[in-house]
């Protein structure tokens, strides 16, 4: 009896060690310094909470350029404010030949643990060397390491040839013969929402920009991609071992220009905060919900509240981490991009609220504590 109660109170105590928070403020646009005093270099980024530890990973970004000349890098926290800079856990290559070599664009990088094979999968967008944003190709990188190095596996386009669940043979034959449509005008519009772009991409693989990954509780994972020229976003299936596309996909909001998709789950309902297409100028958020990954998903307001809520507080969506141990602690993440100087690009961190009927807002804080949430 008494080596249970032991057993119990050593427990308890390993369990009290293992909520390793911090009252040390959160503040958003602000410089985050990492261990060495540098201000953290992961944009784009997403976190993995593996083994009690969180790694952040993200775009290593320059101080002119805004293509990758480094790679992907890593922090890792206890805490989520204080971190270690844990190096490039994936590098670009020197090899011209390579599909990443140094100066291609390698943007939004998220990774995932893989229980079945005890693997880390990046995915990530990749534009090629000097083709500007024409490639538009999901990319793939695997180690046995969270911190890497990740081995580049390869990219493409996404599920070539394979018709997405939400796609009908008659709406694609409906496209056929169309005269050339003048951009934005209602014919145009019908004709995307019907797949005038899916269909000329979809013998050579659906368009992947702007990115995510999700990990759902049953283990399957998830790529969520701007696609279509950045008109529709695709939610589509991975294989079990992460690696590649199980075939599985749905369009979601066609036509609706959404880009930086961020997603998370509560309650059985599935948010999806994503932000307009205006390149590195700041715009509204949008905001959907799901109770199924693959849809139907309903679009509601942009959640942002307050002065700046048209701009998303200056920032767009990049990730949003649930926080273990928090109840109802979603912590929303983006970035204020600095084109004219990358390197300096800031980061905001808000606390997820949530109304009375339970539809996730956002508002601005200067500052604040994952500590004084329960
Ligand atoms: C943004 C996108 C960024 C980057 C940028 C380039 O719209 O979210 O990830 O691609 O455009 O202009």
């Amino acid at each position: 009896m008494k080596k249970a109660l032991y057993l119990i109170a050593g427990l308890l105590a390993m369990a009290c060690a293992r909520s390793p928070y911090t009252d040390q403020p959160i503040r958003s646009g602000e410089i985050w310094p990492d261990d060495r005093g540098e201000h953290i270099n992961a944009h784009g980024g997403g976190i993995l909470c593996y083994d009690n530890t969180f790694y952040w990973f993200g775009e290593h970004k320059g101080e002119r350029s805004s293509s990758a000349f480094v790679g992907v890098t890593c922090y890792s926290s206890k805490d989520l404010v204080n971190w270690k800079y844990e190096g490039v856990a994936l590098s670009v290559e020197d090899d011209p030949e390579s599909e990443i070599t140094r100066g291609c664009v390698l943007e939004r990088p998220k990774v995932i643990y893989n229980k079945k094979t005890g693997k880390f999968v990046m995915w990530f967008h990749l534009e090629l060397k000097g083709r500007g944003y024409s490639a538009a190709r999901a990319a793939v990188a695997v180690s046995d390491n969270v911190t890497g190095p990740y081995k580049y596996l390869g990219s493409g386009r996404v599920n070539p040839g394979i018709l997405a669940q939400n796609v009908s043979e008659e709406d694609l034959a409906s496209l056929e013969g169309l005269p050339e449509l003048e951009s934005w005008t209602p014919e145009w519009l019908d004709a995307v929402k019907k797949g005038l772009y899916y269909k000329r991409d979809f013998e050579g693989g659906q368009m992947s920009r702007d990115m995510t990954l999700y990990v759902d509780d049953d283990g399957k994972a998830y790529h969520i991609y701007a696609s279509e020229e950045n008109l529709t976003l695709n939610i589509a299936e991975l294989s079990d071992d992460y690696l590649s596309h199980s075939g599985k996909y749905v369009r979601v909001a066609p036509t609706g220009h959404n880009e930086a998709p961020s997603i998370f789950k509560r309650n059985g309902t599935y948010w999806m905060i994503t932000s307009g297409c205006t390149g590195w100028a700041p715009n509204a958020a949008r905001m959907f919900s799901a109770s199924d990954i693959m849809g139907p998903w309903t679009q509601y307001p942009n959640p942002c509240r307050g002065e700046k809520s048209e701009i998303t507080y200056g920032g767009q969506s990049t990730y949003i981490l649930p926080v273990p141990g928090k109840k109802d602690l979603y912590i929303f993440m983006a970035d204020i991009w600095r084109p004219a100087h990358p390197i300096d690009a800031r980061y905001i961190w808000l606390p997820i609220q949530f109304g009375e009927d339970g539809v996730p807002f956002l508002e601005w804080m200067d500052e604040w504590n994952i500590e004084a949430y329960k």
